[in-house]
């Protein structure tokens, strides 16, 4: 006669210290943990998008340039959203960049009135310093993402060379800026007075304006 076996209990596979609650703890623990990534995920994906990053920023100075730039409408249809280039890679890493960039969110509501195009073209300068210097700080690793050092062989017989010497200590974003929006010259040269005059006579404002509007802020 067969011995009766009593049924295995789930607890008998585990240490002792996993008691049934411990146990259940963990399973929904688990789950909860899964479902946050996916939402992080979802989250990230939403806000990394061309979409949501242009509810704010300006058709003018973003995203016009943006869609008559080589990187939305290459020959191969390789298009760079504005999360490629600037959202980080990995989900806790991205999720970071969106943490920060509640920064832009309270600025918006309660800083400069950047709906103002003049207001947005005055601090266009500063804006453009901080995001070259984001991608200087984290050594251009968006733009990696896509492009491979040793594969740029470009169209000119020495750009392969270029990137595999000259471009030794340097990242991309120190040679190759102002690649998809309004230009902004290098900070070194950048000189405040003939930004402001320029922008002047663009909105048809008097001399002096463009300063008055930034010193009032
Ligand atoms: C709720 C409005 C809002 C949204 C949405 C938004 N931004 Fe901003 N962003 C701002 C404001 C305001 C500033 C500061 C003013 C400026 O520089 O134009 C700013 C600044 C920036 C800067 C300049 C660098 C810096 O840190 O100051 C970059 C780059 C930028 N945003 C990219 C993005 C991208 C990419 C997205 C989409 C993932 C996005 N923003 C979504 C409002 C927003
Ligand atoms: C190919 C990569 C790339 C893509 C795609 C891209 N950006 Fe940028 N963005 C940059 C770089 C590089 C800068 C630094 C300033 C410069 O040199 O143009 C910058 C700067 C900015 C700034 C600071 C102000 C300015 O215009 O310089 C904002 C705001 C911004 N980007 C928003 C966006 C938004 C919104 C999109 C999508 C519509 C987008 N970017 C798509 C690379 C990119
Ligand atoms: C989503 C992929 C992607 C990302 C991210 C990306 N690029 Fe590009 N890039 C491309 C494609 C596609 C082209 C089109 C040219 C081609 O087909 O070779 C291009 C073209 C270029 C060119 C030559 C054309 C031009 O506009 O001068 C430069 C320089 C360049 N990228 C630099 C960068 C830099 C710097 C960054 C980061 C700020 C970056 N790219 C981010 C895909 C990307
Ligand atoms: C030392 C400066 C320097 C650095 C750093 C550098 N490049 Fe370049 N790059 C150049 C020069 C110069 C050219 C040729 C420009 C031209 O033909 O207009 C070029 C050309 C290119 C082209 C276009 C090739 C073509 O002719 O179509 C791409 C794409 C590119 N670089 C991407 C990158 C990326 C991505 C990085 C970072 C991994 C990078 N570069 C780092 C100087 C640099």
């Amino acid at each position: 006669m067969l011995a009766k076996r009593k049924p295995m209990k789930i607890n008998h596979l585990l240490p002792a210290f996993i008691t049934r609650h411990v146990l259940f703890a963990l399973i929904i623990g688990g789950v909860a943990g899964i479902g946050f990534i996916l939402f992080l995920t979802e989250f990230d994906h939403y806000t990394s998008s061309e979409e949501f990053c242009t509810t704010c920023h300006s058709m003018e100075l973003a995203a016009e340039p943006y869609r008559n730039s080589l990187h939305y409408k290459p020959a191969s249809g390789v298009r760079a959203s504005c999360g490629d280039c600037h959202v980080s890679e990995g989900v806790f890493a991205a999720t970071w960049d969106h943490f920060i960039g509640t920064k832009d969110l309270i600025r918006q509501l309660f800083g400069e009135n950047y709906d103002d195009p003049v207001v947005n073209a005055l601090h266009l300068p500063e804006a453009a310093f901080a995001a070259r210097e984001w991608f200087k700080k984290r050594d251009s690793a968006t733009c990696k993402r896509c492009h491979v050092k040793e594969a740029i062989f470009g169209e000119r017989p020495d750009t392969q060379q270029i990137h595999l010497e000259d471009a030794k200590e340097k990242s991309c974003i120190e040679c190759h800026y102002n690649l998809v929006h309004r230009h902004v010259p290098d900070k070194k040269t950048f000189k405040r007075d003939a930004w402001n005059s320029m922008i002047e006579e663009e909105f048809g404002l008097e001399k002096g304006a463009a300063k008055k509007i930034l010193d009032d802020e």
